[in-house]
């Protein structure tokens, strides 16, 4: 807006209309009777009118003294987009009763002011949209790009004037900087001076009549939550003519704003304005300064109106996210960006990457014109990615006297090979914090190498491969950095570019100044060893850079997956120039060949997690990784009990495989030293064990030890209850039988109400004792069929039934009962043992009972297949009734040094604590967000299994919701599972060596996604 009217004497007070005046207003120029009530406004005075039929207007009234011209363009380019065959939408212009666009009346302080009316456009205002998905952006740059195509051919005069809010006038912010700090001055000044210094080159840019304010009010979004698109922009108060990119730059201004990643949060809309609006390369060169200065003006601005309109909120509104982001914007590569613009607009990258190409395919290098010393130009590609088997747990190369030994066993094996490799290659070996980020989508990191890797002993000469010039020699020292890093420039045909050496010996690199020049073949640096050499096992990263972008004394040697197609096309692969077919990027399948054979090939009931399936390649800790390298912070896996991959519970299995593996008919320690870990950790009455294989074996031999104690075959089990895959185990699991496919329940098997007391048959007081009651009745009823009880059998916190604990009283209840009836008590520990409950190692013991039969499984082997059962002397006596019981595989030496491993690291690493420490963080933390958002119903559990059931007012389960909310935390790196016969418990039951850290994140996101719109879709 112009200058003049910001500074307008007259007071806010004076100008502002009330609603009431507004509904007169509207009723005597337009004749049209309807509640006004106030929008926001910048410098009219905006008001909704919606009349008895519904018809819905917005009122404008302009402030005194607005110039006719200026309100007569905004009119005329509605009445143009209205008239063009652009398939959008816009406000309506409305004429008044006497066929006016533009009307007049007078305020209560004789003020003349006019008056526009135009249709209403229904729907979200962008900044109430959460969250801004990619789509959503794209469809905002998109909207925003056929806005200015139609707008191309036209005119009018008034769009021809002053503006603060033109980008191009922007450098009057110049004269208020006094208003701001020293450190914000510094960023503004930096900003000035950058888009100062190129104003020849943008001021010959492509002009036209510009929206020049799709501000986060001025978006109006459909109302699709699945697939929210913008719908209409509205506000024309601001088109100027000016250079196009302007409008593209403010768009971007506002959608980045609140963005962790503002960069990476801009493209789609510059994707989706270049798709309606063809952008040419000279233009995106401006886009970074433009957004800058766009985000300059909003905060100058706001510093002079705090000054001159107190009252007035709305001026205020842009400020704090305008510091924020452009805070973040001055910590961005302005070169980077513009090739990130590029990019989106499908133009290469770097504009020389196909010259480099061509002329690189015409190049002679050969790898020992970088390394003399060596007489072999044939590659050994040594494969360091995430999923590389070659490199094994991650512990294993963080040793680099190891790593060293294998590099050298390798040249043994493959004596007159260069092993390299790397180009492009997805590694998870960088584990410093400082390839690490928080990202719009989580936690991200570094992953995509950038050079290629010559594994060569320290010491070894690196020639220079071409004529070139110093320009980076330094001492990149810390641990993962590059140790001795030097950088030369090179040009050739009329292309720059820089070839990058790292991890050297810091004298061979320190002697060179910046500008010396270098000659091809001449002796440039010797290899370093760790720990001069970044701490690494000596090698040369060897990397060619088209830009240097803005760094000096380093450069990224690894980047972010997401930036890969930008980082690939400035960083063009090495072997351009040696063309060994060896050292070409591996290939591995793709995850649509691994789905398509799966769906032909295996079993056609398995079934994939999530609607776009990971491929996991690698564990650590409480971290899944992918096979780009993201970490995915895994709140599923209770089997990965003592962490994924655990160091000493891979070391044992791998050291007792490498000796003998047999079955338990032989003399061994390992199956003595299990059981012996094991009956530490139960009650003196559980003393016998079995070694099994999976959970499902385990209850099946369970259910077998009944029959043979009891001589009965009726088994009564919880509703919703699992207790694995056999026949016999499906015949007593109503999550099976009840559920999709099963028979409903078989004839010996009796089923109790799900013992739930937040959603259950009983809650309230007494919810214990009633539940037993309902398993007294199951034992009558069998009774009264003329036969007895064989079994009770329950988990100690129902998982599949959805995290459901066992009510107080109901299992001390149940066994008197079962028992009184001669019948045995199975408490299955599969999901909940081995001290993830925290209070207590088992399940059972939370309710002060014994069992005389306990089944152990997936914990105990940390995913190795073991399983165990565990009983009293006179079960096991009963059972050992002549016939053997072989298993081929339960109780071998690797399974049992794995598991006594397992339980060992668990008592070690003081497992079962921190599990009731991070458990009672979480169930607190969990409790405070269901305070503020009541959909969450109920969170429960105990440790480290906890479940959160989502829930409506009336308690209605919304499995939507939870499907909803455990896809968004994919997306933001975090791994859950729903189950509960609704489908609507969030279960957590990670690795027990999760932490607290770990705990904040999840709570961080959780919240993040419970507040975003689609959440609450379905609310009834
Ligand atoms: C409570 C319970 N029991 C038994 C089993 C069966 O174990 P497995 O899958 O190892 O056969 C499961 C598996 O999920 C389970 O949750």
């Amino acid at each position: 807006m112009i200058l003049a009217k910001l500074t307008n004497p007259m007071s806010y007070q004076h100008l502002k209309i009330s609603n009431q005046q507004a509904q007169k207003v509207v009723a005597e120029l337009y004749n049209i009777h309807g509640k006004a009530s106030q929008l926001p406004g910048e410098i009219d005075f905006n008001f909704k009118i919606e009349n008895e039929n519904g018809d819905t207007y917005i009122l404008k009234i302009s402030r005194p003294g607005e110039s006719y011209n200026y309100l007569d363009l905004q009119q005329k380019i509605l009445h143009f987009l209205e008239k063009s065959d652009g398939d959008f939408i816009a406000p309506r212009a409305i004429k008044d009763k006497s066929g006016k666009l533009i009307s007049e009346f007078i305020d209560n302080h004789d003020q003349k002011r006019k008056v526009r009316l135009l249709s209403y456009i229904d729907g979200r205002i962008w900044v109430n949209v959460n969250p801004h998905s990619n789509d959503l952006k794209y469809s905002l740059g998109n909207h925003c790009g056929l806005i200015t195509s139609v707008l191309q051919n036209f005119n009018h005069p008034a769009a021809q004037s002053k503006s603060e809010w033109d980008i191009a006038q922007s450098l009057w912010t110049k004269e208020h900087l006094h208003l701001f700090n020293s450190e914000e001055k510094e960023i503004l000044v930096y900003f000035q001076n950058k888009f100062e210094s190129v104003q020849n080159s943008f001021s010959s840019l492509r002009k036209a009549i510009v929206h020049n304010d799709a501000n986060n009010l001025n978006i109006i979004v459909n109302s699709s939550l699945e697939k929210p698109k913008v719908k209409a922009i509205i506000d024309f108060g601001d088109a100027i003519y000016t250079q196009i990119i302007n409008d593209l730059a403010i768009v971007c201004a506002y959608a980045i704003m609140s963005q962790e990643d503002p960069l990476e949060a801009s493209l789609p809309v510059i994707k989706g304005y270049h798709a309606s609006f063809s952008l040419q390369e000279e233009e995106l060169e401006h886009l970074y300064s433009a957004i800058a200065m766009r985000l300059v003006v909003t905060i100058t601005k706001s510093a002079l109106n705090k000054l001159i309109e107190p009252d007035n909120s709305y001026l205020l509104i842009s400020e704090k996210p305008a510091w924020q982001v452009l805070k973040k914007w001055r910590q961005i590569d302005a070169g980077f960006a513009l090739l990130s613009f590029r990019k989106a607009c499908s133009y290469l990258a770097h504009p020389n990457e196909n010259k480099f190409s061509a002329w690189a395919k015409n190049q002679k290098v050969n790898i020992n014109d970088l390394f003399p010393t060596c007489n072999s130009n044939s590659v050994y590609h040594i494969d360091l990615s995430v999923s590389s088997k070659w490199i094994g747990h991650h512990k294993d190369y963080e040793n680099l006297d190891l790593f060293q030994f294998k590099i050298d066993q390798l040249k043994k094996q493959h004596p007159n090979k260069i092993v390299a490799g790397g180009y492009l290659e997805p590694r998870s070996v960088y584990t410093s914090s400082a390839y690490d980020k928080k990202g719009n989508y989580g936690r991200e990191s570094r992953t995509i190498h950038l050079g290629i890797d010559f594994w060569f002993p320290a010491l070894t000469p690196v020639h220079a491969l071409f004529d070139g010039e110093v320009v980076t020699a330094v001492n990149d020292s810390g641990d993962k950095e590059y140790g001795g890093l030097l950088i030369l420039k090179h040009r050739q045909k009329g292309i720059d570019f820089f070839t990058l050496y790292g991890h050297n010996t810091v004298d061979s690199v320190l002697q060179y100044k910046l500008g010396d020049k270098i000659k091809k073949a001449e002796k440039l640096t010797e290899l370093g060893n760790y720990p001069e050499n970044g701490n690494w096992a000596p090698h040369l990263h060897f990397q060619v850079m088209l830009s240097m972008l803005d760094y000096k004394i380093d450069y990224p040697g690894v980047a972010y997956f997401n930036q890969i197609d930008v980082w690939k096309s400035i960083c063009p692969d090495p072997n351009l120039l040696f063309k060994s077919k060896e050292l070409s990027p591996i290939k591995g399948s793709s995850n649509k060949e691994i789905i398509d054979f799966r769906n032909q090939h295996l079993g056609k009931s398995l079934s994939l997690q999530y609607k776009e399936p990971i491929k996991m390649v690698r564990g650590a800790g409480a971290y899944l990784i992918d096979q780009n390298g993201r970490k995915y912070l895994d709140t599923v896996n209770n089997v990965a009990h003592v962490g994924h991959e655990h160091e000493s519970v891979v070391k044992a299995g791998q050291e007792q495989m490498a000796l003998i593996n047999t079955n338990s008919r032989y003399l061994h320690e390992n199956i003595n030293d299990l059981t012996q870990e094991l009956l530490k950790t139960l009650p003196d009455e559980i003393s016998v064990l079995h070694f099994v294989n999976s959970g499902s074996e385990a209850n099946e031999l369970a259910l077998r030890m009944v029959k043979a104690v009891t001589g009965k075959k009726d088994i009564i089990a919880s509703e919703v209850g699992y207790h694995g895959n056999t026949n016999e185990c499906i015949e007593i699991s109503s999550y099976k039988f009840d559920g999709t496919g099963g028979n409903g329940t078989p004839e010996h098997t009796h089923i109790f109400p799900l013992p739930d007391s937040f959603r259950g048959k009983y809650t309230g007081e007494k919810t214990g004792e009633k539940y037993a009651n309902e398993v007294k009745k199951l034992i009558d009823a069998i009774h009264n069929k003329n036969r007895g009880v064989g079994a009770f059998i329950v988990e100690p916190i129902i998982s599949c039934g959805g995290q459901i604990e066992l009510p107080k009283g109901f299992l001390k209840k149940s066994y008197e009962y079962v028992r009184n009836a001669g019948g045995l008590c199975i408490s299955d520990e599969i999901q909940v043992g081995c001290g993830r409950l925290g209070k207590t190692f088992w399940g059972f013991e939370l309710h002060d009972v014994i069992p005389d039969i306990v089944t152990i499984g997936k914990p105990l082997g940390n995913g190795h297949p073991l399983a165990a059962v565990a009983c009293t002397q006179e079960v096991a006596n009963k059972f050992a009734n002549g016939m053997e019981y072989f298993n081929t595989f339960g109780g071998n030496p690797v399974s049992c040094a794995i598991g006594t491993e397992v339980l060992r690291t668990v008592e070690r690493e003081n497992l079962q604590q921190q599990a009731l420490e991070v458990g009672e963080y979480l169930k607190n933390e969990l409790k405070k967000v269901a305070k503020d958002f009541p959909v969450i119903g109920d969170v429960r559990g105990q440790g480290l299994f906890l479940g959160i059931e989502l829930v409506d007012i009336i308690k209605n389960p919304l499995a939507r919701q939870a499907e909803y909310l455990i896809n968004r935390m994919k997306d933001f790196g975090i791994l859950m599972s729903v189950d509960g016969p609704d489908n609507n418990v969030i279960k957590i039951k990670p690795p027990m060596v999760f932490n607290k850290t770990n705990g904040e994140e999840l709570i961080y996101y959780l919240k993040k996604v419970i507040q975003e719109d689609s959440f609450f879709k379905y609310k009834l």
